[in-house]
């Protein structure tokens, strides 16, 4: 059975809600994650209702195989699925990876649209059409919840589709995908092609019709929604909207978006939308990807009301300016939270309220960094907190993890970085010349640990709060062979958050492996 097919056909307007951030999201250049952060994630995303977590491409590599299996070994509640090319290698790595699983789906595609046929499969339309047929099939025997995907739907002549979604129906696919794949699609002809399959198909309501949009142009959930306008009852997205290029529909948009338009769409979902701003900052501090400022739902300045007149209207009454609460997506409100006098049992209430579960290790090395952060700054704001404690997440499982730094800066002779690193238990130090004092630092971790193809991208910092006491918190971007990562750090000391965003960007190239993009090689049955 497929569970998902059973829900929608009891409540037709249950929206079914797939998140790719472990699959697509992955994809993203960046956005790579290891296996104990997609457990981390895979749990987050339970926690958050989703239902179903397309936990990867388990064909891919070893390393995507094992995570998938983990993922089905210790998912509660949501259908875990493994995407496969139209492939049997592929599609039975995904039934072997999702095999633990209580409710388990593949997830199989294949291009079908002229260019794509042509150019990237060099196959005939007729043999693109047996092979979603036999893929199908295969894929049923290993699970009775399979999904299929027509790659590049958008593109793709109607009559031919058509042809393509019964094939699959009829193979024995609950749930046919109808992808925007390169985001081109604009919301009146999405919702017009997901129209002219109910019109044409005969077995459509065998199978959930699902949308899957991307944001080249900038209109992914706006075509999601007019997808599920049209009759489509399942949405695939990511959290904080990431994926291939711009990125896929972001869940937190889409599930907002029906909340609070319920008036006007009026559909139900699962999504307990308290844990999106938990879901959303887990995200950026494993991936190191920040979300920008005025991001929708999830961005710092999504619910802050800083123009006078707003703030007056405000006080007057909070709907003149507000149309979904703060509390509604887990923000709290209250800002200033702690001093120097606030105990550990405080600080550890404080981080679960925040969202954060940290073991006993963690919590004791952040509470020492937040106490020496509040003898040098008289105020410890949320985001104070925040920040610190993501960076002491992202460093609790790094083979390097950072020890001391001293600098030695100004005008009066060379720069110079003295800095002491744990690898992989052992502490070592070097001290090197630099150009200016982030170049010295920077310079003494890659004497320490060389890495001579990768490439500093970028060098970001920004203040998290306001003041001169402000701290710091700093991106650095590396890439190597063409695979781009981000690492982020955080301290009082501006120089002391260089070296461990440094750090962190280091340890995540180290962990990454060449893998296959599942949309990047051809396939064949
Ligand atoms: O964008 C896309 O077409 C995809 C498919 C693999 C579903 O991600
Ligand atoms: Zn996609």
């Amino acid at each position: 059975m497929s569970r998902a097919y059973d829900i929608v056909k009891k409540d037709p307007n249950r929206i079914i809600i797939f998140d790719t951030t472990l699959r697509d999201g992955e994809q993203s250049p960046g956005c790579a994650m290891n296996l104990e952060q997609k457990l981390k994630m895979s749990a987050t995303l339970d926690d958050l209702g989703v239902d179903v977590i397309e936990a990867g491409f388990p064909v891919a590599s070893a390393g995507d195989f094992e995570a998938v299996n983990e993922i089905a070994k210790t998912v509660k509640n949501a259908t875990v699925c493994g995407l496969a090319r139209a492939k049997e290698s592929d599609i039975e790595a995904a039934g072997r990876a999702i095999e633990p699983a209580s409710s388990k789906r593949i997830h199989t595609f294949i291009s079908t649209s002229p260019l794509h046929m042509k150019y990237k499969l060099k196959m005939e339309p007729e043999a693109v059409l047996e092979a979603v047929k036999n893929s199908v099939t295969f894929a049923r025997k290993f699970t009775d919840d399979v999904e299929w995907s027509a790659e590049d739907a958008s593109r793709t002549e109607a009559d031919f589709l058509c042809a393509c979604v019964e094939a699959a129906i009829e193979a024995g696919a609950r749930t046919v995908n109808i992808p925007d794949t390169v985001g081109y699609s604009m919301p009146d002809e999405y919702a017009a092609q997901i129209a002219m399959l109910f019109d044409r198909v005969p077995n459509i309501d065998k199978a959930i019709i699902s949308t899957h949009c991307h944001n080249d142009l900038g209109v992914a959930v706006a075509n999601s929604l007019a997808g599920v306008n049209a009759g489509a009852r399942q949405v695939e997205c990511t959290i904080n909207g990431i994926g291939e290029r711009a990125g896929n529909a972001a869940l937190e948009e889409v599930i907002m978006s029906l909340r609070t338009r319920y008036d006007i769409m009026p559909f139900t979902n699962n999504i307990d939308t308290t844990q999106i701003t938990k879901a959303s900052r887990n995200l950026s501090i494993i991936t190191g990807f920040s979300v920008q400022p005025n991001k929708a739902i999830v961005g710092a300045n999504a619910f802050a009301h800083a123009s006078g007149i707003h703030q007056d209207g405000m006080l007057k009454n909070a709907n003149t300016y507000e149309i979904m609460t703060p509390e509604s997506v887990g923000l709290s409100q209250s800002n200033l939270v702690m001093s120097k006098h606030s105990g550990r049992h405080a600080f550890s209430e404080k981080l679960k309220e925040l969202g954060f579960d940290l073991s006993d290790n963690a919590l004791n090395d952040a509470f020492v960094r937040f106490k020496n952060l509040a003898d040098r700054k008289k105020e410890i704001f949320e985001d104070d907190l925040i920040a610190l404690v993501e960076d002491e997440i992202t460093s609790e499982s790094e083979a390097i993890k950072f020890i001391s730094l001293h600098v030695i800066a100004g005008t009066s002779g060379a720069q110079t970085a003295e800095i002491c690193l744990d690898m992989d238990g052992k502490e070592e130090c070097v001290k090197i010349e630099g150009n200016g004092p982030v170049d010295a630092i920077f310079k003494a971790i890659r004497a320490i640990k060389p890495h001579p193809d990768a490439n500093l991208k970028l060098y970001q910092v920004h203040a998290v709060t306001g003041g001169t006491d402000a701290q710091a918190e700093v991106t650095v971007r590396l890439e190597e062979n063409g695979k781009i990562i981000n690492g982020l750090g955080a301290d009082a000391d501006t120089l002391v958050a260089s070296a461990r965003a440094y750090i962190h960007a280091l340890n995540k190239l180290l962990a990454s492996r060449e893998k296959v993009n599942p949309q990047m090689s051809s396939v064949s049955l």
